[in-house]
């Protein structure tokens, strides 16, 4: 069963954030349901939690669903579309595009923090943590992916952060083959 294409909405056409175009490739092409991270997120966006925290190993899909819910998010209801934007904790913890970064998600509603998962690397892990705070203290929508288990997660964002997420978010680890590897062996994806 597939979530069959939809058209992005209005205020995402030609304006994609710098989201990856391969995880735009797959959104447009309908999304495989049955994976266990878009089921994990549509659970999310069924709930009232603000953040979500998506762990898991590479290639099983997190950017994609991450993207697709912020995307989706504003039309999940039928109503007005939010403004989104997306970073990856790259972008984050580097100084020049930080401004670009925080731009993108600081203050709009809903954000895409992508591959956070700089263990050693202080300004990354710094300014995840203040944006994750101040979005949490602002009530914004975030959706974070991470290759970061729990534990590992929790001492680098630190108990600030966690704390508040005891609240409205959630750390959820989805296990999974890399999807990019059966592409590879040209198995089929669905
Ligand atoms: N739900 C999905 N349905 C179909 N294809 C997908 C799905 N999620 C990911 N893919 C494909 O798998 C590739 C890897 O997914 P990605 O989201 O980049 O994984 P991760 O962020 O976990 O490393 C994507 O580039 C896309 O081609
Ligand atoms: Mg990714």
């Amino acid at each position: 069963m597939t979530i069959h294409p939809t058209p992005f909405p209005s205020h995402a056409a030609g304006d994609h954030k710098g989201m990856p175009y391969r995880s735009l490739e797959a959104i447009r092409n309908g999304l495989d349901e049955r994976l266990k991270v878009v089921r994990t997120a549509k659970a999310w966006m069924a709930g009232d939690g603000r953040t979500l925290i998506l762990g898991g190993p590479y290639g099983i899909g997190k950017s994609t669903v991450a993207c697709w819910t912020a995307l989706h998010w504003g039309t999940r209801d039928g109503s007005v579309s939010l403004p989104i934007g997306y970073a990856t904790g790259a972008d984050i913890g580097m100084v020049a595009p930080w401004e670009v970064a925080k731009m993108r998600c600081w203050t709009c509603e809903f954000a895409v923090l992508d591959d956070v998962e700089g263990v050693g690397d202080r300004r990354q892990q710094v300014k995840v943590e203040q944006i994750l705070v101040h979005r949490h203290d602002q009530g914004l929508w975030t959706v974070m992916t991470t290759n970061l288990r729990e534990h590992k997660f929790t001492s680098f964002v630190g108990e600030r952060v966690v704390d508040r997420l005891w609240l409205d978010g959630a750390y959820q680890w989805v296990d999974g083959e890399s999807l990019r590897r059966k592409r590879v062996d040209g198995e089929s994806l669905r």
